[in-house]
């Protein structure tokens, strides 16, 4: 064997035996944490999200841990329901993608219920009612209402209903960001003139350190239906979800979350069959 031959010898033989060791001892690790009781054998939930949506979906940045009313919502559905939820994060165009495409078993996201995406999933019942608000900078006096957005500098994120929004405006320059904390963030900068998107979510991002120099401004532009979205055609599992939300606004697990969240009881009639927007 030539010098350096023996030398990388030598590195791949040592790279083997920690390989091994560390193999074993984490082999060791998983079986113990597989023994406990309460997980075996359930199956496994794969959920997809966008977890940059607080309050709904968003990291608790001291633990790692993805927190929010939707993740609190989805864990007590799977808890009803015997699943073990994995929650997937991706961003919100490809979350539609993975429901659509049956990648997951199906995603909770803040996802208006849309006519357009029903012909491509299935939709739960309606656990939230949200609508669409305009954010722009606090010191600015002209942007008042929907109308005053005309030809301006527009951000969004993509494959939103707020997107969708932003495009019906006459002349305005839409920018869709994948994360919609970037897309505030460029109303912050000066980069853009106004944001288009979920109120609460608005109203979250500007009671926040991030969100100060910013406003919302007029009505809501929209109502719209959150549901829970579901692979067409999997009818079991989409009546599940249903049974498993109607338990939790029956035992009070629901208002529970909703409380926990939004510091208000949830409206009476939530969860209830979803109106479909345009
Ligand atoms: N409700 C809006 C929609 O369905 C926005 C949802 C965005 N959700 C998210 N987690 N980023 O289009």
């Amino acid at each position: 064997m030539s010098g350096i031959k023996k030398v990388l010898f030598v590195i791949l033989a040592v790279l083997t035996a920690v390989a091994l060791v560390a193999g074993c001892g984490g082999g060791q690790q998983a079986q113990q944490e597989e023994q406990k009781p309460s997980d075996q054998a359930k199956p496994i939930l794969r959920v997809a999200s966008d977890t940059a949506y607080a309050p709904f979906e968003f990291v608790d940045t001291s633990t790692g841990d993805y927190i929010g009313f939707d993740m609190d919502l989805i864990r007590a559905i799977a808890e009803e329901l015997g699943y073990e939820p994995k929650i997937e994060s991706m961003a919100f165009d490809g979350v539609l993608a993975a429901v659509e495409t049956s990648k997951v078993d199906c995603a909770v996201s803040a996802i208006t219920v849309t006519k357009e995406r029903l012909e491509r999933m299935d939709f739960s019942k309606a656990y939230y009612q949200s609508g669409l608000s305009i954010v722009v900078k606090e010191d600015n006096n002209t942007i008042k209402s929907f109308e005053d957005l005309k030809g301006k500098r527009i951000a969004v994120q993509a494959a939103t209903t707020g997107a969708k929004k932003a495009k019906t405006i006459e002349g305005a320059k839409v920018t869709q960001f994948d994360r919609i904390t970037d897309a505030l963030l460029e109303v912050k900068k000066g980069s853009a003139d106004g944001v288009i998107n979920d109120n609460p979510v608005n109203q979250y991002y500007l009671n926040q350190e991030t969100g100060k120099g910013l406003k919302i401004v007029g009505d809501l532009l929209s109502a719209e239906d959150y549901a829970i979205a579901v692979p067409k055609g999997n009818t079991e599992l989409l009546q599940q979800i249903n049974d498993a939300l109607m338990k939790l606004k029956e035992n009070g697990k629901f208002n529970e979350i909703y409380k926990k969240w939004f510091g208000v009881d949830a409206p009476a009639d939530l969860p209830r069959d979803y109106v479909a927007v345009d």
